[in-house]
């Protein structure tokens, strides 16, 4: 499904990610885990095509998608709420909701999938004449994952979907993930909590000072106390 392959990339002369390589296949559930400043968004951003490797390639079902613009990538598939929700403000939620709809024709009407939206965040549903400057933190995040799973992915990437929210909205936000996890599309997940790897994990990776320093399933980690200390910032 996804492949990225030996990434270097730099920001502004300084090598952010040295030789990153991950992979997500069909319908798998991949946790991306590292500290703050570790590269997890650099690597989500650089699959998106906001940044350009240096060296190495990233392709997605099977095509070269290294050096396709963002809006191309979104229309082949790959939905992507990133850590500052990028929602538009100025619209409102439903507005927000059905452009994403636009990117993409699939076999599910536009209906059908704003619906399915609201299905897996109700909460939205009350909101839906609200613009997203008078949305919570919470409901921002929330809006932009629907909005990526508005576009019908075959892969959605989530960049820190639990950062800075309350426990009851943590655990709201992962039984809807939950719910977009028995829908069938890959799904990478960036974390810098280790309690946050949601249980339904298939394969975790471990970044580290932009490299990946361990990938393996989720109950190998728990083994590589080494490993945990450094997520854990105490190695
Ligand atoms: N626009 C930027 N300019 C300079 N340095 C940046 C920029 N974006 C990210 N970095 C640096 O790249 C490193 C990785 O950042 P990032 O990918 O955001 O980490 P994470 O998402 O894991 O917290 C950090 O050291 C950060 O300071
Ligand atoms: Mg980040």
């Amino acid at each position: 499904m996804l492949s990225v392959d030996s990434i270097d990339v730099f920001i502004k002369s300084s090598r952010i990610l040295r030789n990153v390589s991950l992979k997500a296949g069909k319908g798998e559930v991949v946790c991306l885990i590292g500290r703050n400043g570790a590269g997890k968004t650099t690597t989500l951003r650089t699959i998106m095509g906001y940044l350009r490797p240096e060296k190495g390639s990233v392709s997605f079902q099977g095509e070269d998608i290294t050096r396709k613009s963002t809006h191309e990538i979104s229309r082949l598939g790959i939905g992507y709420a990133p850590e500052d929700s990028g929602i538009f403000p100025d619209l409102t939620t439903h507005e927000n909701i059905e452009i994403s709809t636009w990117t993409k024709t699939t076999e599910k009407s536009e209906e059908e999938r704003i619906k399915l939206a609201y299905k897996v965040f109700p909460v939205l549903e009350g909101y839906k004449k609200r613009k997203g400057t008078q949305l919570s933190g919470g409901e921002r995040k929330m809006l932009s994952i629907a909005r990526a799973l508005a576009l019908d992915p075959e892969l959605l990437i989530l960049d820190e979907p639990f950062e800075g929210l309350a426990p009851t909205i943590v655990t709201e936000v992962a039984r809807s993930i939950q719910d977009i996890i028995k829908m069938g599309p890959s799904i990478i997940i960036s974390e810098s909590n280790i309690y946050h790897v949601p249980d339904f994990t298939d394969t975790l990776y471990v970044i580290e000072r932009g490299e990946i320093i361990f990938s393996g399933r989720p109950e190998e980690v728990a083994q590589e106390k080494g490993i945990l200390k450094i997520i854990a910032g105490t190695a």
